[in-house]
């Protein structure tokens, strides 16, 4: 743990939306009569029928629901883009820089208008209605913006499977919420490489009926098999559509969309999020922990593909009339320097990206970032893991120049915006801290058998009240939501992360304690990549668990037990890491692989993950007690065969 603080700085004080003391009778107003406060940030949002309903929630099980602003009615594609028109119709809503340095596109509000206009009827020529399901498996380009807001322009309910994803995983994406139309393109670029999203999207079709049509962008242009009846031309589609369109009012618990998560069991959840809670948390969390002004250019790294792109990328910050850079690429092509050159072209404001991205461009050097002058900037965010002491400190004396604040925010797919983060004009500095909560956001720190822990101490982490952008349930299984998330602490959330709280309140998050592991900033269950494993013919089982990696936070280490009379080699090696990568998508890849003739487990026959993990990590020297294994032989052959 850092020692460090660096207070809040007189000019960022100054300008904030929400300074110290606003920050402290802004979060006693909302803890104390939340209706009263939610009432009031209700009017940030353009309702056709503002809300008399505020927050109606019980997270206990005879009682179980969540609802907020339920008689309120609104449009989010209006609230994105309509309502700016008048003030800021030609300011530029989207900067898109392509993988290619030389491809980029700024595109206007009005311009944005016409363009979600055109594919909203063009999805309704096709058929698509208020609630259908479309899929969206799209590069980082503006049409993916433009999906995401036609769909909630008709009141459809978009599902966005990231382009990384493999046709499996897009086709049990596609089956789990039934959709009937999906937008993908030709291909997508990242680092110079080509994308075969439309091939994935053949291959996937092939093992699902519900959809009937699929919009194809012309992207790279490169080749593509179109299926007659089955695919359009996305710019033929839209091209034949009027430019206006009108914007469907909507129910604020109506689905807004579903995103795909992995848990600690079973198969990824369609995590479901509604139109006014979550529309309202993302704008104002944008505003406040970015503390953003129309004007700025914000820039959130992360793919449309995970939820901080749907809100940080898209949701949040046409909510608030900003401006929002896409960028189609990857941090280190055509070099190190990326980042830093793309800030300096567009004039950026706000720069959030992963720890993980600063760990990799750290090694590089620090030239890489000084060669440009980023005097832009004004403000640095970090997402998706823990931020370690030594990569904030280089976030902050390298790219901010020992000058611009950091926040830490930490929220996950199901919070549907920001909960624990500092404030810029607020909160004093701890690195590796995401410091304080939210206004709404209540955390306790609990023991394992749910006592309410005060003061500086650790525990883990739960949430005990409801907050607009809380997920409402998973799709097409709500005992799932209720069993995952309010049954191991009754009555509360959990998040499934472990925290620190110290003696100034300030919020230190350790990491998952339950079976998921944190890749690059993406989530993986560990279930999942098991099942991959064991679905290879010469695998017998497997038991995944997360190691330490000096770039990814967490890499994956996966130990297989193979069918008897099968050899572990090197080549068995390559081909299941392969395997996993075709099974799930390249995130999920393996990074260690230890042939295991036994595994720990009980008498009873459950794998003692504890001791699995002790080893991944090479802790072997504290492997804690192991006299409840069926047989204490097998820790030792696996000590011995670690893989490093
Ligand atoms: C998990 C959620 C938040 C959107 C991107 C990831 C971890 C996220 C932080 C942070 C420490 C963090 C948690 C959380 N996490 N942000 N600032 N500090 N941990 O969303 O895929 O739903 O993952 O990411 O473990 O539970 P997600």
């Amino acid at each position: 743990m850092s020692q460090a603080i660096y207070p809040v700085r007189p000019e960022d004080a100054a300008r904030a939306h929400v300074d110290a003391a606003a920050y402290e009778r802004l979060y006693a107003e909302a803890a104390q009569d939340p209706d009263g406060f939610w009432r009031r940030q209700a009017e940030r949002l353009d309702w056709t029928t503002p809300p008399t309903q505020i927050g109606d929630w019980s997270f206990d099980e005879a009682d179980f629901h969540i609802k907020w602003f339920a008689d309120g009615a609104l449009n989010v594609s209006a609230n994105c883009l309509d309502r700016h028109l008048a003030t800021r119709g030609d300011d530029t809503a989207i900067i898109w820089e392509g993988d290619d340095p030389a491809d980029g596109r700024r595109i206007s509000y009005r311009e944005l208008h016409a363009d979600v206009c055109r594919l909203a009827n063009a999805l309704k020529a096709k058929g698509v209605a208020k609630g259908d399901r479309v899929t969206i498996y799209l590069p980082m380009i503006p049409e993916a913006a433009v999906a995401m807001l036609a769909c909630t322009r008709i009141g459809a309910v978009h599902s966005i499977v990231f382009g990384g994803f493999s046709p499996d995983a897009l086709a049990n994406r596609i089956q789990d919420c039934d959709s009937r139309l999906l937008i993908t393109a030709d291909e997508g670029r990242r680092g110079g490489k080509r994308v075969p999203l439309k091939a994935n999207v053949d291959a996937a079709l092939a093992h699902c009926t519900s959809v009937d049509t699929v919009l194809v962008v012309r992207h790279t242009g490169g080749e593509v098999t179109m299926q007659p009846g089955r695919d359009t031309d996305y710019a033929e589609a839209i091209a034949a559509a009027a430019p206006d369109c009108p914007a469907e009012p909507m129910g604020a618990e109506d689905p807004l969309f579903i995103l795909y998560t992995s848990g600690s069991t079973g198969k990824p959840k369609g995590v479901l999020h509604t139109t006014g809670g979550y529309l309202l948390w993302a704008a104002y969390t944008h505003e406040t922990v970015f503390d953003y002004r129309p004007g700025e250019v914000f820039w959130c790294t992360a793919d449309v593909g995970w939820v901080t792109g749907h809100s940080y990328t898209v949701y949040g910050p046409l909510a608030n009339g900003g401006t929002t850079l896409m960028f189609e690429g990857v941090p280190n092509w055509p070099d190190h320097g990326r980042f830093w050159d793309v800030i300096d072209k567009h004039k950026v404001d706000i720069f959030y990206t992963a720890p993980t991205a600063l760990r990799a461009l750290m090694r590089e050097g620090d030239d890489w970032v000084t060669r440009s002058s980023r005097k832009s900037l004004r403000l640095l965010g970090s997402v998706g893991e823990p931020i370690n002491p030594e990569a904030w400190e280089w976030y902050h004396r390298v790219v901010g120049e020992g000058k611009l604040p950091i926040v830490d925010t930490w929220w996950q797919t199901e919070t549907g915006g920001i909960m624990i983060s500092p404030l810029p004009g607020a909160t004093d500095l701890k690195p590796g801290s995401a410091s304080k909560p939210f206004f709404g956001v209540l955390p306790q720190v609990v023991d394992a058998e749910g006592v309410v822990l005060e003061g500086a101490t650790e525990g883990n982490l739960v949430l005990a009240a409801s907050w607009p952008g809380q997920m409402r349930t998973v799709w097409n299984d709500h005992d799932r939501f209720f069993q995952t998330y309010f049954t191991t602490y009754k009555g509360k959330y959990f998040t499934g992360d472990g925290v620190r709280r110290d003696a100034d309140g300030y919020y230190w998050i350790t990491g998952r304690v339950d079976d998921v592991i944190n890749v690059s900033g993406h989530r993986m269950g560990t279930a999942e990549v098991e099942s991959a494993l064991v679905a290879h013919a010469k695998v017998a089982e497997a038991a995944v668990v997360g190691m330490p990696h000096d770039v990814k936070g967490q890499g994956i280490y996966a130990y297989v037990t193979l069918n008897a009379g099968v050899e572990g080699d090197e080549a068995l090696r390559k081909e299941l890491v392969q395997w996993v990568r075709r099974e799930i998508g390249p995130i999920a890849s393996p990074d260690a692989i230890q042939f295991a003739p036994g595994l720990p487990k009980t008498r009873s026959g459950k794998i003692m993950r504890r001791i699995l993990r002790k080893i991944a990590e090479g802790e072997v020297g504290a492997l804690g007690d192991t006299s409840t294994l069926a047989d204490p032989a097998v820790v030792d052959h696996l000590v011995a065969n670690r893989v490093s």
